[in-house]
């Protein structure tokens, strides 16, 4: 095992075989060797800084069915809503006076945001802030969608992978959506010369650590500018209530993996890490994360965009939810950055910076 942890840091990849034993025999020595060669190659990029993005949660209305997913569009129990335009703008407006040069607006598939009304908004923050990135993250759309947003001035867009494996998909997924479709948006939004983010849950249901190997190729293949992932965590009113959430201790260790595969990539230390444990977050820093991403929502919405069940940072103001993530990360000896925060590779063809 500890050839295989000395070569991933040396080459940067494994054999799915090879990835699928580093999660087997995870051990406390293991994750603590993995843990530390993460940290050591991030800090000669990213030294101690954490990046933040300022999220807002613009719509949680979705056509879509995600069988995990606290919004998708048969839990009646969820309480709708959509954040108008001056809405969206406002956040913008204090996160922008919090130091946030970066924005993703977030939402579920919700048929109100076409083409003409995000791209309207994509257009309206890029104009009030210049020197601001837009990420956005509002699921699969056409190509030519995805190319009229980034001509309205879209510079990022996260759309996680959620899975390697199409069958597993298909068990996660209702039929109308499909894993193909999931990756040809993914290869068309790079190809418009966005910054990419893929990604997946930690411990969702049926995933194997076959399936978690798998993943980690993707990443290592695909070389996303940034890779979300976080333990799932059930939601009361879905199909999914009864699975049991996944677990702080592995999505750390495959944090410090990931950073090792691609040690530019922009890694969040994810809301729902902070959810199964009161220093989930920090820990996922200290694992190799180094990306942060308070929210900006409207205090009277948060709630309401509840993924899962007893989501964090849902009663708190922007600039609570700002200080204490900093002052979380100064605790531990690392510094949240004012700025873009681009994705610092210049070793793949797509960068930008
Ligand atoms: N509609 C957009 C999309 O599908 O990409 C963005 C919103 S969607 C809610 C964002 C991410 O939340 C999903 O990609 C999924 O990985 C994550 N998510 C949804 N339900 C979750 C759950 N129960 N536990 C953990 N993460 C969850
Ligand atoms: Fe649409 Fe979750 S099912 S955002």
């Amino acid at each position: 095992m500890r050839e295989i942890i000395g070569r991933l840091a040396e080459t940067h990849s494994l054999t799915v075989e090879e990835y699928e034993a580093l999660i087997e025999g995870r051990n406390d020595e293991y994750a603590g060797l993995l843990r530390k060669l993460a940290v050591r190659v991030r800090r000669e990029i990213y030294g101690d800084a954490v990046y933040v993005r300022g999220l807002i949660e613009v719509s949680n209305i979705c056509r879509n069915d995600c069988y995990y997913c606290g919004i998708r569009r048969s839990n009646a129990n969820c309480e709708r809503y959509r954040l108008t335009d001056d809405e969206i703008y406002a956040c913008c407006d204090e996160g922008y006076g919090l130091g946030f040069r970066t924005f993703v607006l977030q939402g579920g598939e919700d048929s109100y945001f076409d083409d003409e009304i995000l791209g309207g908004i994509v257009r309206g923050i890029k104009s009030r802030h210049p020197d601001c990135a837009v990420t956005l993250s509002m699921g699969e759309r056409s190509y030519d969608s995805y190319e009229f947003l980034r001509e309205c001035g879209a510079d990022r867009y996260l759309l996680r992978h959620e899975t390697a494996d199409p069958e597993h998909y298909a068990r996660l997924h209702p039929p109308a959506m499909s894993w193909d479709n999931r990756m040809k948006c993914l290869e068309e939004l790079r190809s418009l010369g966005y910054q990419v983010g893929c990604g997946f849950m930690v411990g969702s249901p049926y995933q194997t650590v076959r399936n978690l190997a798998e993943d980690l190729k993707l990443v290592e293949t695909f070389r996303p500018d940034m890779c979300g992932i976080g333990p799932f965590i059930p939601h009361k009113d879905t199909p999914f209530r009864d699975f049991p959430a996944g677990t702080v201790e592995l999505t750390c260790y495959l944090l410090s993996i990931i950073r090792l595969i691609h040690p530019a990539v922009l890694l969040p230390a994810t809301t729902a890490l902070g959810t199964v444990d009161p220093v989930g977050r920090e820990r996922g820093i200290m694992a190799g994360a180094n990306v942060v991403m308070p929210n900006l929502s409207p205090v009277n919405v948060r709630k309401k965009y509840e993924l899962y069940d007893n989501k964090i940072c849902t009663g708190e103001e922007s600039a609570q939810c700002r200080e204490c993530l900093s002052e979380r990360m100064r605790k531990i000896g690392y510094e949240v950055v004012v700025g873009r925060g681009d994705f610092a590779g210049n070793d793949t063809p797509h960068d930008r910076v």
